[in-house]
């Protein structure tokens, strides 16, 4: 019966750090998954939620199942987090805001709505994008296409192709975008292009649907992080979102997150979260309480947001330090090459430009673990192995 069944090729991310691990070089380096490491490279659990959890501890709560479409608290917390408290959307009743599995599992909601409720639409993805896209969609049976994002020349956005390829699309499409921090390229549109994209979808009639994994982690800054769904927003446009705590709060394995439709109207809003909620039931029933009761915590308690923003910017700021130090390695070493790419990059990661023979190269000859599409992350390095790496990258690029 079983005996037919292909194997499944390791998944391009989560996959190198299965290699990483069964690995015997002391010299190994994890820069596959977007996970954020401390300078010595161990995994960080943020004070505030230590805190968070202290307190939830001491009111000694039960483990009962939360409703299907999560904590209230939380949901109220996230959406707050994306549009800004007191937001005229938020106060009109037309956001529908449903806990899910996060990034992942709030996209794969996303999906099924769209395949349930937006019969035939292509979801647009750029290209490149996140490795788990494609797979969210497509098990969905949702069909997608992709459209220009990354021009290699300029190391740099594609505007021009992106511009072409939404204008193509046809209207009713959903075009996946990422609210901040592009993963993989980090390389965001500025504030003039974003508007223009927002014009773009309105005219055609598309349908944006935000992808924000990284709040906090461009600039620093919760709010300026927010700024493209919430120009979306302000321009009249219905807006899917998924948000996820992972990177931002460090909840990684607790999976935390959100789907989050803001809609034309209060009506529109109650029915869509039935919606969501009659799938999510099939596909998991209701959310997990703890990283959910955490974030709440976190969000709703006014001196741990503020601690919460400063270690939030301890994090991207050490993520900034080792970026900087690996252009200068780079530029020392190999001067020949504009290496002014690294710094421009925000967010986790820098795509390097190197090829999947350069990858292996990296990892077979220097145990570098990174994706085969040639990004590194940067939360996964520190001061001490700057000088490797630089060292690794050159001898790649020259072979
Ligand atoms: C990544 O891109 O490395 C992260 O979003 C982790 C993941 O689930 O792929």
């Amino acid at each position: 019966r079983f005996a037919d069944v292909a194997q499944a090729p390791p998944d391009p991310i989560l996959g190198v750090s299965e290699a990483f691990r069964a690995s015997t070089n002391p010299n190994k380096l994890n820069l596959g998954v977007g996970a954020y490491r401390d300078e010595d490279l161990k995994p960080v659990v943020l004070n505030v939620v230590k805190k968070a959890e202290g307190n939830i501890f001491s009111r000694n709560e039960n483990k009962e199942y939360l409703s299907i479409e999560g904590l209230e608290g939380f949901r109220r917390a996230t959406v707050d987090l994306l549009l800004g408290q007191g937001h005229p959307a938020i106060q009109e009743g037309r956001v529908a805001a449903i806990q899910s599995l996060s990034g992942t599992g709030s996209l794969r909601v996303g999906a099924a709505f769209i395949a349930r409720f937006l019969k035939g639409a292509t979801v647009y993805i750029s290209n490149p994008t996140w490795g788990n896209h494609r797979n969210i969609f497509g098990d969905e049976g949702v069909e997608w296409k992709h459209y220009r994002y990354f021009d290699a020349a300029t190391v740099g956005l594609d505007f021009k192709g992106l511009t072409e390829d939404l204008t193509a699309a046809p209207p009713g499409s959903v075009v996946l975008l990422h609210g901040c921090a592009h993963n993989p390229t980090g390389v965001d549109p500025t504030p003039e292009q974003w508007a223009a994209i927002a014009d773009l979808c309105k005219e055609r009639n598309l349908l944006p649907f935000f992808d924000v994994a990284y709040q906090g982690f461009a600039t620093g800054d919760l709010d300026k992080d927010a700024f493209a769904p919430r120009l979306f927003v302000e321009r009249g446009l219905e807006i899917l979102v998924s948000q996820s705590y992972s990177k931002n709060l460090g909840l990684y394995g607790e999976r935390v997150g959100a789907l989050v439709m803001v809609v034309q109207d209060k009506e529109s809003a109650t029915r869509c979260l039935s919606q969501l909620k009659r799938l999510a039931r099939a596909l998991y029933s209701n959310p997990p309480t703890h990283g959910a009761k955490i974030a709440a915590e976190v969000v709703n308690n006014k001196e741990l947001f503020d601690e919460w923003k400063v270690e939030m910017r301890g994090m991207a700021g050490r993520i900034e330090r080792v970026r900087g130090e690996l252009q200068a390695a780079l530029e020392a070493k190999c001067p020949q090459k504009d290496w002014s790419f690294i710094t421009r990059q925000i967010g986790m990661f820098s795509f390097t430009g190197l090829s999947p023979a350069q990858v292996d190269n990296m990892t077979n000859k220097h145990a570098v673990y990174m994706t085969r599409d040639g990004r590194i992350s940067l939360a996964g390095l520190n001061s001490a192995k700057v000088e490797y790496l630089a060292d690794a990258i050159v001898d790649s690029v020259r072979n």
